[in-house]
């Protein structure tokens, strides 16, 4: 048998040598394991009578035991050296200096858009788009406004040049044919809203030729006036973040819904200071009502089985309402100053859960 003292002391330094976890398992297996050199000498023990193969039994099981506790000793060192490294590796250095704050702003119509997208997204509503050019008859006609219909007057339209065959398409004046459109393309139920770009053909402190409207339209067999106003009950207050926001549905007159209401929430302008909710005054801020039945014809969806809501808000007032811009054409401006002021952070996106408004 060979000499176990020198095999000891010659196992024992590589162990000491391993400098890594591979390399300290790999010793093992070629010391310890089922072919490992320890091991192949235990099994030569067979060979030898019996008080020889005592002794020697005794005398390699003494290396056996040293070599293992080695082993097991560096493993913890070397398993403490890795867990140390990797630590030290993911360091963050708290004393480096924060990072510039982003210095870009969300203009406050998208902001607005991203609150009124967030509101009803939780109600369930999808967001549909449409072109801002559009034909005669899906911002008109299908919506119940025929050609000598004095509607048509009160939407300051833009026009395009007339075509070869005569049609003249046209800058959309509201953000209604995109309803039409919808209903065209998909089959009821439909439950969605419509943020966008309209145009009409008038300029001063309270009009700009270019705004922004978002349009909501449900359609199934059962939605009725009710829901119509707790859902927009609901969005009053969470838009205005208001939770008592006193709302008021006033009758009114749209072409395309029958009946129709205007909707206005409560304010007080005590002091000169416009304050949303609780007070002696009332806001004008959307159109609503339940679809005409010949706009659902228009469409070819069936006014006997299907009914359903509609509405529309100006994004630019709501959005001066809340946040208290004073001066509609300042929106268009394209002024940094402004948009530093009256912009958002781009990250902070608007949700239920965590605030619409940073
Ligand atoms: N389209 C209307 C406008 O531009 C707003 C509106 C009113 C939209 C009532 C609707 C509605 O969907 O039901 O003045």
């Amino acid at each position: 048998m060979e000499n176990l003292d020198a095999l000891r002391e010659e196992l024992l330094a590589a162990v000491g040598g391993a400098d890594s976890l591979d390399a300290l398992e790999e010793l093992r297996v070629s010391a310890l394991g089922r072919k490992g050199r320890v091991t192949e000498l235990m099994k030569g023990l067979g060979g030898l009578d019996p008080d020889e193969r005592r002794a020697a039994g005794q005398a390699l099981n003494a290396v056996k035991t040293a070599v293992s506790d080695a082993i097991e000793a560096r493993h913890a060192g070397l398993a403490d050296a890795a867990l140390d490294a990797a630590l030290a590796a993911d360091r963050v250095d708290i004393t480096l200096p924060v990072r510039p704050e982003a210095e870009g702003r969300l203009h406050p119509i998208s902001q607005t858009f991203d609150e009124i997208i967030a509101i009803f997204g939780e109600m369930g509503f999808s967001v549909a788009e449409g072109p801002d050019i559009e034909d005669d008859f899906h911002n008109f006609t299908a919506l119940n406004i025929p050609p000598e219909h004095p509607a048509r007057q009160m939407h300051d339209t833009f026009y395009l040049p007339e075509k070869d065959d005569g049609e003249r398409m046209l800058l959309r004046t509201h953000t209604s044919p995109v309803q039409i459109r919808a209903m065209q393309s998909t089959e009821p139920p439909l439950r969605i809203i419509v943020p966008g770009r309209t145009y009409r053909c008038d300029s001063d402190m309270t009009h700009t030729p270019m705004f922004h409207q978002v349009e909501g339209l449900i359609v199934d067999e059962t939605s009725h006036m009710g829901h119509l106003k707790g859902c927009l009950i609901e969005f009053c207050r969470a838009y205005f973040e208001v939770d008592d926001v006193p709302v008021r549905f006033r009758p009114s007159y749209f072409p395309f819904t029958e009946p129709s209401a205007e909707v206005d929430i409560g304010c007080s302008r005590a002091g000169g200071e416009l304050k949303i909710g609780a007070g002696d005054d009332w806001l004008e801020i959307l159109g609503c009502g339940m679809v005409h039945p010949k706009v659902l014809a228009a469409c070819n969806v069936d006014p006997e089985k299907y009914q359903g809501f509609a509405f529309g808000m100006g994004i630019e007032r709501i959005a001066m309402l809340k946040y208290g811009i004073p001066d509609l054409r300042t929106f268009f401006d394209a002024d940094m100053r402004w948009l530093r002021h009256y912009g958002f952070v781009p990250l902070e996106v608007p949700t239920l859960l965590r605030g619409l408004t940073p």
